[in-house]
């Protein structure tokens, strides 16, 4: 038996195994952490925005490759609709403020998630992002928006069966591979560890096929209190795990 492209890649041509390759985190706890100061809602989500400037800078410095933020999921569509205006508004600001010094640092910005249903001037910005950073190689920032992990395997599924039907593709071809290559993180590492701050033991549909071995970092800080410092943390916690894919 030979190995699949989703099968776990133990080490990628020569690269030190002891840094992550593709680190994502689930953003928790910014309405926990306003209202231990009695502050709005909305001053989380802005002081997690200053998480996210921090902990981008870490990634860079630590090596990894790729960086995968859950900033919007498919679900968060429940909440008031004045928090996700106030969401919105955020992505505006952050996009128009750190675009050009992203750039500079030479990040590549994706956005995984249906994105083409937010307010058509983000729709905009978020394509020029994409468009402008398309080039650059030293970090992949994916940004998840509107980003649900059974919707995207749905989507998955759809795309396949619809070549099916059209007799571009055999039933049994399918394989996991197959698979891999629809997912929106097609073209990103393999994921090698997942994060999530604020408390919550739980992956709350993120990367549900990608993090089959993903090793997992539940931590207690609350998104804008996790900084730099604590993404190394991370990091060296990661150095010391004992991957096995299911082998001795
Ligand atoms: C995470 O913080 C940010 C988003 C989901 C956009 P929360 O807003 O979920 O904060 P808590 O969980 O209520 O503390
Ligand atoms: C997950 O956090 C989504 C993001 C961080 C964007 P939530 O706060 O929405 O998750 P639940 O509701 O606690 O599962
Ligand atoms: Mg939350």
């Amino acid at each position: 038996m030979t190995a699949t492209a989703s099968a776990p890649q133990p080490e990628g041509g020569g690269a030190d195994p002891s840094v992550p390759r593709h680190v994502a985190i689930i953003m928790d706890g910014n309405g926990r952490w306003a209202k231990k100061r009695g502050l709005p809602r909305a001053a989380g989500h802005k002081a997690g925005a200053e998480s996210v400037r921090k902990v981008l800078k870490a990634a860079g410095e630590s090596g990894v490759q790729c960086l995968t933020l859950y900033a919007f999921s498919s679900e968060n569509w429940r909440r008031p609709e004045t928090e996700i205006n106030d969401l919105m508004g955020l992505l505006r600001f952050y996009l128009k403020a750190e675009l050009s010094a992203l750039h500079k640092q030479g990040v590549r910005i994706k956005i995984i998630g249906d994105y083409k249903v937010f307010p058509a001037d983000i729709v905009k910005m978020l394509e020029e992002a994409m468009a402008l950073t398309a080039a650059n190689s030293r970090l992949t920032l994916a940004v998840a928006l509107n980003y649900g992990s059974r919707a995207e395997m749905t989507r998955v599924v759809r795309t396949l069966a619809d070549r099916i039907a059209k007799g571009e593709v055999a039933a049994d071809a399918v394989d996991e591979a197959a698979i891999d290559r629809e997912l929106y993180t097609a073209d990103l590492p393999p994921l090698d560890l997942l994060i999530r701050t604020s408390g919550e033991c739980r992956l709350s549909n993120f990367l549900l096929w990608q993090a089959a071995y993903a090793e997992m970092l539940f931590v207690d800080t609350l998104w804008p209190d996790f900084d730099g410092d604590a993404f190394r943390a991370a990091i060296s916690d990661f150095a010391r795990r004992e991957r096995r894919y299911g082998g001795l």
